[in-house]
């Protein structure tokens, strides 16, 4: 059970890289561009949004049932699976729904693709960190590799 999740959450990060830039590179247009805030905007933020949140549930799973909350954390790898890998991660997430919600509001476009670009973006900043913290941490993982 434990080796299903792990490999889940490992390989579903590339689904949630790949829809984070697209929804970040095409806010970045729509903001730069001045152009519309589309449906397909729209549908391209939320499906960003779920995919990090089926990756919380994934990455929730797995510190609970693997009991990562009780490892030794006077070591670096122990204090990067106890606290830095769900911390980075869980405020990424928020940030990712707070941007999405913050681009609901008014009726302004390039003030909803302002919103995703800043708010996706510093996402994307935070989850590339604690993704190569987690290389320096063990480095027995690699950015681009699924276990
Ligand atoms: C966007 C959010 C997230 C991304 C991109 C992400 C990415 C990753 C990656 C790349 C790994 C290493 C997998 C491997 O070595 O192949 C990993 C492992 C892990 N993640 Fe996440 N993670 C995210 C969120 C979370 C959250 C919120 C939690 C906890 C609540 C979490 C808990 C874990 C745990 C416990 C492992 C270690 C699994 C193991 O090696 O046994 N992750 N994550």
């Amino acid at each position: 059970m434990y080796e299903i999740l792990k490999s889940a959450h490992s390989g579903w990060r590339y689904i949630v890289l790949v829809l984070l830039v697209l929804a970040f590179v095409r806010a970045m247009a729509g903001w730069l561009g001045k152009q519309p805030y589309t449906e397909g905007n729209r549908k391209l933020n939320v499906f960003a949004l779920i995919s990090a949140h089926i990756q919380l549930v994934f990455g929730l799973l797995l510190y609970f049932i693997g009991s990562w909350f009780s490892v030794d954390s006077s070591q670096a790898l122990g204090r990067y699976w106890k606290m830095e890998h769900i911390g980075m991660m869980i405020f990424a997430i928020v940030l990712i729904t707070v941007g999405n919600a913050r681009s609901k509001r008014g009726d302004d476009p390039l003030a909803r693709h302002r919103a995703v670009a800043l708010y996706f973006g510093l996402a994307l900043v935070l989850i590339f960190a604690a993704i190569i913290a987690m290389t320096k941490a063990d480095p027995s993982r690699t950015f681009f590799g699924v276990s």
